[in-house]
């Protein structure tokens, strides 16, 4: 059966790879992010009639809206919501400007909810029990064991593992599961600028997990795959951290 998705931060890292496979898969994809001319480069002859893209800040409600009355216009319903958009800010919690906190806030918290909130009628119109719609949202291991440096990031991120579980709940019933992937440190373009933007807020990237190494995109979307896949329809309201271990067991290694 042909399958659509809508992912949000489509345009880099993580999201963007998640856009590549499900392409390549065969999905129809929506993918949404703040810049059209970075989604537009993206589109190759081979998604021709199955790549749309938007310009959309997850954390406005009226683009939100925009979206998904187009999003409508073309699919009665879809099958998956990849919310990745995320952004980070660093800095010691004494000294973290209100507009950080507030643009963290909007971006990583409001902006999933409301993205969430927009995809609703769409993922339930079609989806049933026995193979439930998926929503998967991009948290981060920050949100399980916070970081010195990106207390503000980490609390939003902990903010919006609870919102994975409650809409896990309230929405079983639509037959829609909502789990969470958590990432450790990421090789992707977030990743440098946070490391680059420490100063002397104490922020560290985590470094190389138990295995050896930190994750690559590839390995955080093979968990997305997992929560899209046949094997996760009954696993609902899971966070699943993907760090190679790094946060199991304190070590100074
Ligand atoms: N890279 C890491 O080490 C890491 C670790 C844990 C969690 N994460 C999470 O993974 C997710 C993806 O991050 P990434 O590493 O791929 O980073 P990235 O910076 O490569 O990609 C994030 C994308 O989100 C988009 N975005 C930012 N604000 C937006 C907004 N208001 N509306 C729409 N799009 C917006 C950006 O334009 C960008 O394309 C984020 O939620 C991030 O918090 C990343």
């Amino acid at each position: 059966m042909k399958k659509t998705a809508v992912v949000t931060g489509a345009a880099s890292g993580i999201g963007r790879r998640s856009v590549e496979r499900l392409l390549n898969a065969g999905w129809t994809v929506w993918a949404l992010d703040l810049s059209h001319e970075k989604l537009a480069a993206f589109e190759t002859p081979d998604c021709t009639g199955r790549y749309y893209y938007r310009a959309c800040d997850v954390s406005s409600a009226s683009e939100i809206k925009e979206v998904f009355e187009a999003v409508s216009r073309e699919n009665q319903s879809i099958d998956a919501l990849i919310c990745s958009a995320g952004v980070t800010l660093v800095g010691s919690l004494m000294d973290f400007p209100e507009e950080a906190t507030d643009k963290l806030i909007d971006v990583n918290l409001k902006g999933p909810w409301l993205t969430i909130r927009g995809a609703y009628p769409l993922l339930k119109y079609n989806s049933n029990m026995a193979d439930p719609a998926r929503i998967v949202i991009v948290g981060s291991v920050s949100g399980i064991r916070p970081k010195v440096g990106s207390g503000m990031y980490s609390a939003t991120k902990a903010a919006l593992h609870t919102l994975t579980g409650v809409l896990a709940v309230e929405l079983a019933k639509d037959g829609i599961t909502v789990n969470a992937v958590a990432p450790g440190t990421t090789d992707t373009p977030m990743a440098q600028q946070a490391a680059e933007n420490a100063g002397s807020s104490g922020f560290q990237l985590s470094g190389n997990s138990p295995l050896g190494r930190i994750a690559d995109a590839d390995d955080i979307v093979d968990a997305i795959e997992f929560f899209l896949g046949g094997s996760a329809k009954y696993v609902n309201g899971t966070v699943l951290p993907v760090d190679g271990g790094t946060r199991a067991a304190y070590s100074r290694g």
